[in-house]
């Protein structure tokens, strides 16, 4: 395949595809693994995410990539060959996520607001994840919405830092994703949809004036934006349609026609609702971008639950997962409807 990183950014938003985001952390994954009662080890950390990457439906024709830990790019399957090969004989492309995480913000909101770090040595970094075959990476920034927040404060120093991110991943020749994004969930998530949508807003704004500041060429980045929804605490939630064509019209006001894809974080939503909400906004079409999913609690959650655990589940949990990533695969095109969850 060709290097070209905005061939890669193409090939990551190819049509009916989207990304697993399997990156979580070990904190994260041991809380995932919790909720089935099984231990996180390594070793059960790569069965679990061996039976994704195994599961030959989806990963050929619904995933175009796969976010990895730096543990698992590191990792080998039970036979002894990479995981970064499996994805790759698979036909999709292998990414790694990149930040050390959310901290606290200096300031009067540091119990609610976080910068995300990870830049020192990240060049170095790059190049070694470069030679494990890591062809894309992702950054998270993370923005609340609270009484005061977020500050000017937090939404430059998060942009600023995606901005810096994208220009060594470029310089590397890897495809930045980057990742604005406003929690729906959590603590302080009573704003409705309109503050969402007010917050994305500047949120993208300011992060399309540091990218073009970094010099970061927009045709070898993937964005990863949330979609513009009411906070899960907000008594009053917005329908489906009304979600999708907030979602659309603020993507129009702040994305440039010349990033080749949009691919969703799920953010808490239930399964069924990111892949409706999906599905809602490619059906509005005219989009000037490839509109897509870069999934992990909805496109996993049923697998992690079918799995349990147990190596005799693994096919029921690629079942599961193959289904959700198909649904998904559905709604990148368009073309999802609720009747088609019930064929599974
Ligand atoms: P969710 O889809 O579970 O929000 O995760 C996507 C992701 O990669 C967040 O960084």
């Amino acid at each position: 395949m060709t290097e070209r990183i905005e061939d890669i950014a193409r090939a990551m938003v190819a049509p009916g595809k989207g990304i697993l985001a399997a990156d979580e952390s070990t904190g994260t994954i041991k809380k995932r693994f919790d909720s089935i009662k099984t231990e996180s080890t390594a070793d059960s950390r790569r069965d679990y995410r061996e039976m994704l990457f195994r599961a030959n439906d989806a990963m050929k024709n619904h995933i175009s990539g796969v976010i990895l830990y730096d543990e698992t790019l590191r990792q080998k399957a039970k036979d002894g060959t990479p995981l970064a090969e499996v994805i790759k004989t698979s036909g999709s492309i292998a990414g790694i996520k990149v930040d050390t995480g959310a901290k606290p913000l200096v300031g009067p909101t540091s119990k609610i607001e976080t910068v995300t770090e990870g830049l020192d040595g990240l060049r170095e970094r790059l190049a070694e994840y470069h030679k494990l075959g890591a062809r894309f990476a992702k950054w998270r920034a993370v923005i609340a919405i609270a009484d005061k927040c977020p500050s000017h404060n937090s939404v430059h120093a998060n942009a600023h830092a995606l901005a810096r991110y994208a220009a060594l991943c470029q310089e590397a020749g890897i495809v930045p994703i980057v990742e604005p994004e406003v929690l729906m969930d959590g603590e302080h998530s009573k704003h409705d949809i309109d503050q969402c949508a007010d917050v994305t807003e500047w949120v993208l704004k300011e992060t399309f004036q540091e990218l073009y500041y970094a010099n970061v060429k927009l045709e070898g980045i993937v964005l990863k934006p949330n979609m513009i929804i009411a906070g899960q605490k907000c008594a009053k939630q917005a329908s489906a349609q009304e979600v999708a064509e907030k979602t659309v019209k603020v993507l129009k006001a702040c994305v440039p026609g010349a990033v080749p894809g949009i691919a969703f974080l799920s953010g808490g939503q239930s399964d069924e609702a990111a892949t409706e909400h999906l599905s809602l906004i490619n059906q509005i079409g005219n989009l000037p971008w490839a509109v897509t999913f870069s999934y992990g609690r909805a496109l996993q959650a049923a697998a992690l639950k079918a799995w349990g655990g147990k190596s005799e589940n693994v096919a029921a949990g690629q079942r599961a997962f193959s289904h959700r990533a198909k649904m998904n695969g559905m709604a990148a095109l368009g073309k999802w409807q609720k009747t088609l969850e019930k064929a599974a």
